[in-house]
C-alpha cells in the first residue's frame, strides 16, 4: 500500500501525517510506502516545522529526516491513496489533475472515518504548540482509524 499526504507547506500537518501513519505501520508490521507533499513551493527542501517536530517526538516519533517536497500531478502514479489534509489543498490537487485528465480518486483525510465532525485539519502555522497537538490527535484518530479498516 502506497500513501501520500498532501497540505500547503509540506512542513507543518501532512509530516506530522506522514510521520504517524509510519509509526503505525512499522508497529504493524506491514510494509507501506508513505510520503508527503505540500502544494506551495515556500519550503522545499526544509525539515518539518520545530512544532510538528516536538509534538510527533513527544509521542517518540522522529520526523527530524523529513524534507519538504512540492505535489506534482506525476505522483498520482505511484500512490495508491492521495489524501488532502483540507478542502483547499484538495481543490488544488483536483485542479491540478483536471489538467492532465488524470482521474484519480483524491480525498479528504477526514474522510477516513464516515461523519467525522472535523472536515478540514486546521492549518496551525501561524498557532501556538496547542494547535500542533490539536492535530496531532486528530491525525492520530484518523490513523487508527485507518488501519483498523484494514483488518
Ligand atoms: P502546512 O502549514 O500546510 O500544514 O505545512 C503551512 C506551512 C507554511 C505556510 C502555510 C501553511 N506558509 O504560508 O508558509
Amino acid at each position: 500500500m502506497r500513501i501520500l499526504f498532501v497540505c500547503l507547506g509540506n512542513i507543518c500537518r501532512s509530516p506530522i501525517a506522514e510521520g504517524v501513519f509510519k509509526n503505525k505501520a512499522k508497529e504493524l508490521g506491514l510494509r507501506f510506502e508513505i510520503s508527503s507533499a505540500g502544494t506551495a513551493n515556500y519550503h522545499i527542501g526544509k525539515p518539518p516545522h520545530p512544532l510538528s517536530q516536538k509534538v510527533c517526538k513527544n509521542h517518540q516519533i522522529d520526523i527530524s529526516q523529513q524534507r519538504a517536497q512540492q505535489f506534482s500531478s506525476v505522483m498520482h502514479e505511484k500512490f495508491d491513496y492521495i489524501f488532502a489534509l483540507d478542502h483547499s489543498v484538495l481543490s488544488d490537487i483536483n485542479h491540478q489533475l483536471k489538467q492532465f485528465s488524470i482521474n484519480q480518486n483524491v480525498k479528504l483525510i477526514t474522510e477516513i472515518i464516515d461523519n467525522y465532525s472535523i472536515k478540514d485539519v486546521p492549518d496551525p502555522y501561524y498557532g501556538d504548540f496547542s494547535n500542533y497537538e490539536a492535530v496531532f490527535e486528530i491525525i492520530n484518530d484518523l490513523c487508527n482509524a485507518f488501519y483498523n479498516q484494514l483488518k
